[in-house]
């Protein structure tokens, strides 16, 4: 039957009836809040290229985290910005290193909030690389028990799950198997597995002071025209006991989310990466687009796509909206 008798328009004709038949619905507890923590006390430091972001001192955080588990939003995951870097990963993976330290404080006094932590050491190293090198080379095999070592003091700390961004083969197993022997069974890894080398992680590397001092980073995160090899990538950290895949960057990559939704069957994340967060600021702060519309339509995007969990900035704002409903 098609057109007069079919007319798809009658389902759209009243709001509630377009609620009704709307196959993809966003809420709060889909959401995981990236957080950058640094050293210090009293800090607050606004990162320029993304609004509302900040970097804060393990205190300050704690007065943010009241907002966020207000909201109702299930996890943060943070990401450590400390003063001193090394060529070693020491820093990283110190007994008292500084994520290790802010997670303690964030689960003593929020003991309901998720908290999960970035196993990655472009932050803690001077070069700002994800691995260890030698020369001009990011040296794989090295890195793993460096990952594996900083992995295992974020869970010793209270951490409810890590998440590897590095990119290095075999780094789950690694980390998987690290935890596993030294007393973290439990504690799950959502694995960056599907991570692009993306110009839309530019306004991170401010936030996160992490740009590479020499080259970039395609040496180690894929190339942006392969989605087989995505898919082979998620395959493979399945395969390696990854809890949760992820794809990243979100927006770009929603075929990929796609994909490795239909070919997995652990559950999907999928990070809303800075650039894509920033983009739609810049535009908003020009009166070119509106901004709550165009985060929701994103977000509902990226979940339409697959994704079952979304790591986004907006999430607060989100959270908002979604609770005025
Ligand atoms: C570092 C890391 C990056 C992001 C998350 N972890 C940056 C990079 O790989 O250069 C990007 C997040 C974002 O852009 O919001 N391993």
């Amino acid at each position: 039957m098609t057109f007069p008798q079919t007319r798809p328009r009658r389902l759209r004709r009243h709001p509630a009836l377009r609620r009704m038949v709307r196959e993809t619905s966003l809420a709060t507890d889909d959401f995981v809040y990236p957080m950058f923590i640094t050293d210090g006390t009293g800090i607050r430091n606004p990162v320029s290229s993304m609004p509302e972001v900040f970097q804060f001192s393990i205190d300050q955080a704690l007065i943010e985290i009241d907002e966020v588990a207000a909201l109702g939003i299930p996890m943060i995951d943070l990401f450590g910005v400390p003063r001193e870097k090394d060529l070693t990963g020491e820093i990283a993976t110190a007994e008292d290193n500084l994520i290790a330290r802010a997670v303690t404080a964030i689960k003593k006094r929020f003991p309901e909030l998720l908290v999960m932590t970035d196993v990655c050491l472009c932050e803690w190293l001077q070069h700002g690389h994800c691995g260890l090198v030698q020369g001009e080379e990011i040296i794989n095999d090295e890195t793993l028990p460096v990952l594996a070592r900083m992995a295992v003091s974020h869970a010793r700390a209270g951490a409810d799950m890590v998440s590897p961004s590095d990119m290095m083969d075999g780094r789950v197993a690694a980390i998987r198997k690290a935890l596993d022997e030294q007393g973290q069974p439990h504690t799950p890894i959502m694995a960056y597995s599907a991570k692009f080398a993306s110009a839309f992680y530019g306004p991170f590397r401010e936030a996160a002071a992490g740009a590479p001092q020499f080259g970039d980073r395609a040496s180690y995160q894929m190339d942006f025209g392969n989605p087989r090899e995505a898919v082979r990538e998620a395959l493979l950290d399945v395969a390696e006991a990854a809890d949760i895949v992820m794809v990243k960057p979100a927006l770009p990559c929603l075929d990929i989310i796609y994909r490795v939704r239909q070919e997995t069957r652990i559950p999907v994340a999928a990070y809303n990466v800075s650039g894509e967060y920033a983009m739609i600021w810049a535009a908003a702060n020009n009166d070119w687009l509106d901004l709550e519309r165009c985060m929701m339509e994103s977000l509902m995007a990226i979940k339409r796509a697959g994704a079952d969990i979304i790591l986004t900035y907006f999430a607060k704002r989100a959270a908002r909206l979604l609770r005025a409903y």
